[in-house]
Protein backbone atom coordinates (compact mmCIF):
# COMPACT_ATOMS: atom_id res chain seq x y z
CA UNK A 1 0.00 0.00 0.00
CA UNK A 2 1.23 3.34 -0.60
CA UNK A 3 0.26 5.24 2.83
CA UNK A 4 2.00 1.89 4.19
CA UNK A 5 5.44 2.86 1.97
CA UNK A 6 5.32 6.62 2.82
CA UNK A 7 5.10 6.01 6.60
CA UNK A 8 7.44 3.42 6.81
CA UNK A 9 9.96 5.77 5.03
CA UNK A 10 9.65 8.67 7.21
CA UNK A 11 11.03 6.66 10.08
CA UNK A 12 14.10 7.45 8.45
CA UNK A 13 13.80 10.73 9.52
CA UNK A 14 13.44 10.28 12.84
CA UNK A 15 16.71 7.33 12.45
CA UNK A 16 19.28 10.45 10.96
CA UNK A 17 18.39 12.22 14.01
CA UNK A 18 18.76 9.38 16.52
CA UNK A 19 22.08 8.43 15.05
CA UNK A 20 23.01 12.20 15.26
CA UNK A 21 21.70 12.17 18.71
CA UNK A 22 23.94 9.52 19.42
CA UNK A 23 26.92 10.51 18.38
CA UNK A 24 26.51 13.78 19.73
CA UNK A 25 26.36 11.88 23.46
CA UNK A 26 28.92 9.29 22.32
CA UNK A 27 26.79 6.29 22.36
CA UNK A 28 27.37 3.79 19.79
CA UNK A 29 24.37 2.84 17.52
CA UNK A 30 23.28 -0.02 14.96
CA UNK A 31 20.77 0.70 12.29
CA UNK A 32 19.33 -2.44 10.73
CA UNK A 33 17.11 -3.40 7.71
CA UNK A 34 18.18 -7.16 6.98
CA UNK A 35 16.11 -8.53 9.24
CA UNK A 36 12.17 -10.89 9.17
CA UNK A 37 9.94 -7.98 9.62
CA UNK A 38 6.62 -10.14 10.18
CA UNK A 39 8.43 -11.71 13.38
CA UNK A 40 9.35 -8.68 14.53
CA UNK A 41 5.88 -7.51 14.39
CA UNK A 42 4.67 -10.72 15.53
CA UNK A 43 6.78 -11.09 18.94
CA UNK A 44 6.14 -7.24 19.70
CA UNK A 45 2.42 -7.86 18.78
CA UNK A 46 2.46 -4.79 16.27
CA UNK A 47 -0.31 -5.36 13.97
CA UNK A 48 -3.14 -5.14 16.55
CA UNK A 49 -1.89 -1.37 17.24
CA UNK A 50 -1.86 -0.57 13.34
CA UNK A 51 2.26 -0.37 13.46
CA UNK A 52 4.42 -2.45 11.14
CA UNK A 53 8.63 -2.61 11.52
CA UNK A 54 10.62 -0.75 9.10
CA UNK A 55 14.12 -0.25 10.36
CA UNK A 56 15.67 -1.32 13.73
CA UNK A 57 18.18 0.70 15.75
CA UNK A 58 20.28 -0.65 18.84
CA UNK A 59 21.96 1.80 20.87
CA UNK A 60 24.00 1.71 23.92
CA UNK A 61 27.37 2.59 25.47
CA UNK A 62 30.40 -0.07 24.44
CA UNK A 63 31.51 -2.66 27.22
CA UNK A 64 35.15 -2.17 27.72
CA UNK A 65 35.52 -6.22 27.38
CA UNK A 66 34.71 -5.24 23.72
CA UNK A 67 37.98 -5.80 22.01
CA UNK A 68 36.84 -5.44 18.43
CA UNK A 69 36.37 -1.83 19.63
CA UNK A 70 40.27 -1.07 19.10
CA UNK A 71 40.08 -2.47 15.34
CA UNK A 72 40.18 -0.35 12.47
CA UNK A 73 37.19 0.53 10.83
CA UNK A 74 37.44 -0.53 6.69
CA UNK A 75 36.33 2.05 5.06
CA UNK A 76 37.14 3.41 1.53
CA UNK A 77 39.09 6.62 1.29
CA UNK A 78 37.50 9.66 0.08
CA UNK A 79 39.42 9.51 -2.87
CA UNK A 80 38.13 6.64 -4.23
CA UNK A 81 35.26 6.79 -3.39
CA UNK A 82 34.36 10.72 -5.11
CA UNK A 83 36.97 10.09 -7.61
C1 LIG B 1 19.30 2.29 7.40
C2 LIG B 1 20.47 1.38 7.61
C3 LIG B 1 20.28 -0.01 7.53
C4 LIG B 1 21.36 -0.87 7.70
N1 LIG B 1 21.15 -2.21 7.59
C5 LIG B 1 22.20 -3.06 7.72
C6 LIG B 1 22.03 -4.46 7.59
O1 LIG B 1 20.94 -4.95 7.35
N2 LIG B 1 23.11 -5.26 7.71
C7 LIG B 1 24.37 -4.75 7.95
O2 LIG B 1 25.32 -5.52 8.06
N3 LIG B 1 24.55 -3.44 8.10
C8 LIG B 1 23.51 -2.58 7.98
N4 LIG B 1 23.71 -1.23 8.11
C9 LIG B 1 25.06 -0.78 8.43
C10 LIG B 1 25.33 -1.01 9.90
O3 LIG B 1 24.55 -0.15 10.69
C11 LIG B 1 26.80 -0.74 10.21
O4 LIG B 1 27.14 0.54 9.80
C12 LIG B 1 27.64 -1.78 9.52
O5 LIG B 1 27.30 -3.06 10.02
C13 LIG B 1 29.14 -1.52 9.65
O6 LIG B 1 29.52 -1.26 10.98
P1 LIG B 1 30.51 -0.05 11.28
O7 LIG B 1 29.81 1.19 10.81
O8 LIG B 1 30.72 -0.08 12.77
O9 LIG B 1 31.75 -0.32 10.50
C14 LIG B 1 22.64 -0.34 7.95
C15 LIG B 1 22.83 1.04 8.05
C16 LIG B 1 21.77 1.88 7.86
C17 LIG B 1 21.99 3.39 7.94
Amino acid sequence: MEKDKWTSNQTYIALGNLLNACAELKIDACPMEGFEREKYNDILALKKQGLNTSVVATIGYRSDNDTSQHTPKVRKSIKSLFA
